[in-house]
């Protein structure tokens, strides 16, 4: 499980890019973050992932706090960032081999656990190959290889649908649900609200740094009185995106 507390974010220069949220993600559950563009989704997951420091609240991941005991914490999660570039200059094989080393997965459990993430994402014949021959789509799946290299028990993924062809984002999204389904976690953020919709257990909807919902979809539509149904008309409604009124439905409620 994931704990977020109270947890705000400014950057250098004034931006309150995460303003005070509060999440937890549970065990066994698939949770989806969505929100505009520059809502701080991305911010959010950078300080889960120890990549930036909150300046107030705590954050913990499987029970570790990512501040004060970062590599414990950083065991118990793969990570699956926005930008997939990684070394170019690298095979494929040699950078599932170098993260192999830094998780101290054993070389035997390595070699099958690669072959088959690699069969299931299609990516066996492009591990000889150098990372930077890869297209956009190939190195996301890569580096989603790696994160799941050591079996971590949470996956944050923050936006992992862009770029994958439907075959593998199918794959992606069976992968979720079973890791899920095993009582893991899976926190990962979204523009695509058709798989939010799909695969959710729960969603939390961020605007301009603060929750404006957290829960599910089903308790979603329970605010909406005036019978929305699409996740895609609530989250617009939400956003203050339709109409020009900007009015939003929902007092933040974050927690739990
Ligand atoms: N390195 C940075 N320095 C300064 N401001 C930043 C930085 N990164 C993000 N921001 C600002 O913080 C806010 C939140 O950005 P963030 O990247 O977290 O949004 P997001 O929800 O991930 O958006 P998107 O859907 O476009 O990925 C935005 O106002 C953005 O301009
Ligand atoms: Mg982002």
């Amino acid at each position: 499980m994931i704990s977020i507390r109270d947890v705000s974010k400014t950057y250098g220069g004034g931006v309150k890019a995460v303003d005070g949220i509060t999440l937890a993600i549970r065990s066994g559950e698939i949770f989806g973050f969505l929100g505009p563009n520059g809502a701080g989704k991305t911010t959010t997951i950078k300080m889960v992932t120890g990549i930036l420091h909150p300046d107030t609240g705590t954050i913990l991941v499987d029970g570790h706090d990512i501040v004060k005991d970062p590599i414990a914490a950083k065991k118990a999660f793969g990570f699956v960032p926005d930008d997939p570039n990684l070394f170019p200059r690298l095979k494929g094989i040699e950078y599932l081999n170098f993260i192999g080393d830094l998780y101290g997965v054993d070389a035997a459990v390595r070699r099958d656990r690669i072959a088959s993430l690699a069969a299931r994402f299609g990516l066996e014949k492009a591990l000889p190959d150098r990372i930077q021959s890869y297209s956009h789509g190939m190195r996301q799946k890569l580096i989603l290889l790696g994160a799941l290299l050591h079996e971590p028990p949470v996956w944050i993924l923050d936006e992992p649908m862009t770029g994958l062809d439907p075959r593998s984002a199918f794959e992606m999204k069976e992968m979720m649900r079973q890791h899920a389904d095993k009582g893991h976690t899976v926190f990962f953020s979204t523009h695509v609200l058709d798989v939010a919709e799909k695969v959710c257990d729960r969603v939390a909807v961020i605007d301009k740094g603060r929750i404006l919902f957290c829960g599910s979809i089903a308790e979603m539509r329970a605010h909406f009185a005036d019978g929305t149904t699409s996740l895609e008309e609530m989250f617009l409604e939400m956003t203050g995106e339709t109409n020009g009124n900007g009015a939003s439905p929902f007092a933040a409620n974050g927690a739990n």
